[in-house]
């Protein structure tokens, strides 16, 4: 889709707009919003309200052709619900309505002239945003491993979005909407494709062709580096598969040389069987979603290379498969992760906290002025939170309480929310092992907790958050699908600190 933004007014008046397509809000009291006004020359939007074609609740539609004394060829009134308030709620489904419309218009372009600037506690720049993801979320497509190819989509590719007013930050809210929902759009990519495409090798080629395409530095560490720096947690998740395990960090140094980076850390379990813990067979083909940790900090990189974010961040995936096989990690197997500490893998299907406690440690050495690590990693933070938040976890100091904080409202402010839930010492005491330093997984209840409280002994010395994202990274059932999250959260958390 290709995006502009324009502001017309007087000089420039929409009813002389040149486009197949314009779409306006009315409300639910038959009110029309002031574009519509502005196009009702002859009184045949008006009159179409009033006939009850069209509720004006939020998401409902009516097209109409060769509305009077106007050059688009037609108009889309689309239901805002109450004008004395636009919510975000019906804000985003009169956008999602239009987009839908729009998919199935026999025009190639089209413009968007909503009330930007009154969604209650939102600004334009919101708004923009809003449009922007809707219309990259109706392109997106699902065929890419299909050889019979969905039928090209018609309609709208050239969108223009009718601002109240344009100024630089406008410009600049446009393009950062486009960055973030290009990023989303290679969260979703990855986190679709089978597990025997995307393996391990391939987030790490995906990570080296966003290097390419964006200039950022990459390493990617093979199991002997893995082997010298003593990274025997991560390894053991990956002892029992084929696939070759890949430690992937990429480094974008946007800011000064010596500003500390932000550091994101992603799990990267690119197929969970749950190992010798194998897991119960229905809905498992779902764990290829494993990765979506990993796609995620991919994802941001993408969204961060496009804006040239003027800051220093470095991503971090570990990348391997959690299979069973005469070589997997048994339970009750003993292993030392990279920070000394023992660990006794009681379930070899905990096995996220034991990839991502030596990418942690790992991430010491860039002096971090914060790692936030995001994973999928436990089916309980879906019990928890559903899907509609990720699961927020950060120690409770001033350091986690500011860094929690910051996730939070980056979350509210792109509509990718998150939601804090506690670790500490009495879930840590969960996970006391009699062989061990630590077993890899708690006493029943608070699974989430007892996960988070695992990864914490291996972030002590930075400030610190986890993102859970089992519930929010992708769909099931018939709209079975990445959705990006939390691409957009992180997007937003970075650039309020650039
Ligand atoms: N990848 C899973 C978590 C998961 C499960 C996410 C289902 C989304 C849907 C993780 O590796 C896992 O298996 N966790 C276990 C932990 C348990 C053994 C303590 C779980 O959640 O059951
Ligand atoms: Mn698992
Ligand atoms: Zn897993």
């Amino acid at each position: 889709m290709d995006f502009s933004i324009k502001a017309y007014d007087t000089k420039n008046p929409i009813l002389s707009a040149k486009t197949g397509c314009v779409a306006v809000a009315v409300y639910e009291n038959k009110k029309l919003s002031a574009a519509a006004s502005a196009l009702d020359q002859h009184g045949d939007i008006s009159a179409a309200l009033k006939s009850g074609d069209i509720s004006g609740k939020a998401g409902s539609t009516l097209l109409l052709r060769g509305v009077a004394g106007i050059t688009a060829a037609r108009v889309l009134l689309v239901g805002m619900g109450s004008a004395d308030a636009v919510s975000e709620k019906n804000f985003a489904s009169a956008v999602h309505a239009t987009l839908k419309c729009f998919g199935q218009l026999g025009s190639n372009d089209a413009i968007i002239a909503f009330p930007m600037t009154d969604v209650k506690g939102r600004d334009q720049a919101w708004a923009i945003g809003c449009i922007v993801t809707a219309a990259h979320e109706a392109q997106f497509r699902t065929d890419g491993q299909k050889s019979r190819k969905d039928p090209e989509r018609s309609g709208v590719k050239k969108l223009t979005l009718a601002a109240d007013f344009v100024d630089a930050r406008t410009r600049q809210s446009l393009a950062q909407a486009q960055a973030i929902a290009r990023g989303m759009d290679l969260t979703k990519e990855l986190g679709n494709l089978s597990a025997n495409v995307c393996t391990p090798t391939y987030l790490a080629n995906t990570a080296r062709k966003l290097a390419k395409d964006y200039k950022f530095d990459v390493e990617i560490l093979e199991r002997k580096q893995l082997e010298a720096l003593k990274m025997c947690s991560f390894l053991s998740v990956s002892a029992g598969s084929e696939e070759p395990p890949k430690f992937i960090v990429l480094k974008h140094m946007g800011g000064k040389k010596s500003d500390a980076p932000v550091v994101l850390v992603g799990k990267g379990i690119t197929f969970d069987t749950g190992g010798i813990s194998l897991k119960a067979g229905p809905g498992m083909d779902e764990m290829k979603y494993d990765m979506c940790g990993a796609a995620s900090v991919l994802g941001t990189f993408r969204a961060i290379g496009e804006m040239g974010l003027a800051m220093n961040v470095v991503g971090i995936i570990a990348a391997c498969e959690n299979m069973p096989s005469g070589r997997a990690t048994k339970p009750g197997d003993i292993v030392t992760s990279m920070a000394g500490l023992t660990i006794e893998v009681l379930n070899t299907d905990a096995e996220g906290r034991l990839v991502l406690c030596d990418a942690l440690t790992y991430a010491e050495r860039f002096n971090p002025a914060a790692v936030v690590d995001i994973a999928t990693l436990t089916g309980a933070c879906i019990v928890a939170l559903g899907h509609h938040n990720s699961g927020l976890f950060a120690r409770d100091d001033d350091a986690g309480n500011h860094l929690a904080q910051e996730l939070l409202d980056a979350g509210k402010q792109a509509g990718d929310t998150a939601w804090r839930l506690p670790i500490g010492e009495l879930y840590n005491d969960q996970l006391k092992s009699n062989f061990a330093d630590l077993g890899n997984i708690g006493s029943p209840g608070g699974a989430s907790c007892t996960a988070a409280a695992f990864l914490e002994n291996f972030t002590r010395s930075y400030a610190w958050a986890h993102l859970d994202i089992a519930g929010t990274a992708w769909k099931s059932g018939g709209a079975k699908g990445a959705t990006g999250r939390p691409v957009a959260l992180l997007s937003n958390f970075l650039l309020n600190r650039a």
